[in-house]
């Protein structure tokens, strides 16, 4: 079987791999990154959704061979630092406490990409359309979308100049406020 070498999070990663070897297969079994879900394997649910050279894929329909040499982030990568965390992760953890979770891995990393791209521009009507190609079967959407909008970048009057982000601004901004426990990025029902 051929090697397959890419970088996964920051780290140079060697597994060898059949040709027919699925990325999703890759990462859970030779490289034993199981945070990265496999749902339907039809490209359907975005479980297994990662970040391929910053953009977000469905690892169940990208074979390993094709991500030779490239970049993969997959949620793993995201606590790197676990006295900061991603602040999607944080977001997450604040606003999505489904049963399952097990569409947790791809939305998260389906957030990370949509927030990259869109930033200060990101809406609830972004959100609900950057999704379609992730489900959830517990319905957790309202508290999903909730938790993406927490962690993106907000809108700043022009001329202020935005501060700078990080673990502490995330966290400062999830606190929940008195008002029903939601944060400034509370989104109405519906
Ligand atoms: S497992 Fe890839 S989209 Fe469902
Ligand atoms: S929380 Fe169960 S599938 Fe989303």
């Amino acid at each position: 079987m051929p090697d397959i070498t890419l970088t996964v999070n920051g780290a140079p990663r060697r597994a060898e791999a059949e040709d027919r070897t699925l990325l999703v297969e890759f990462l859970r079994r030779q490289l034993g990154l199981r945070g990265t879900h496999a749902g339907c394997d039809t490209a359907q649910c975005g479980a297994c959704t990662v970040l391929l050279d910053g953009r977000a894929v469905k690892s169940c329909i990208v074979l390993a061979a094709a991500a030779e040499g490239a970049e993969v982030e997959t949620v793993e990568g995201l606590s790197r630092d676990r006295a900061a965390p991603h602040p999607v992760l944080q977001a997450f953890e604040a606003f999505h406490r489904r049963p399952c979770g097990f569409c947790a891995p791809g939305m998260i990393m389906a957030a990370v990409d949509m927030i990259r791209r869109h930033g200060e521009a990101l809406d609830t009507a972004t959100v609900r359309h950057e999704l379609e190609g992730n489900l959830c079967r517990c319905a957790g959407y309202h508290d999903i979308i909730r938790a993406i909008l927490a962690a993106a970048p907000t809108r700043r009057p022009e001329g202020r100049r935005p501060r700078e982000r990080n673990a502490t601004d995330a966290a400062d901004k999830l606190r929940p406020r008195p008002d029903h426990g939601r944060g400034p990025g509370a989104v109405r029902d519906g």
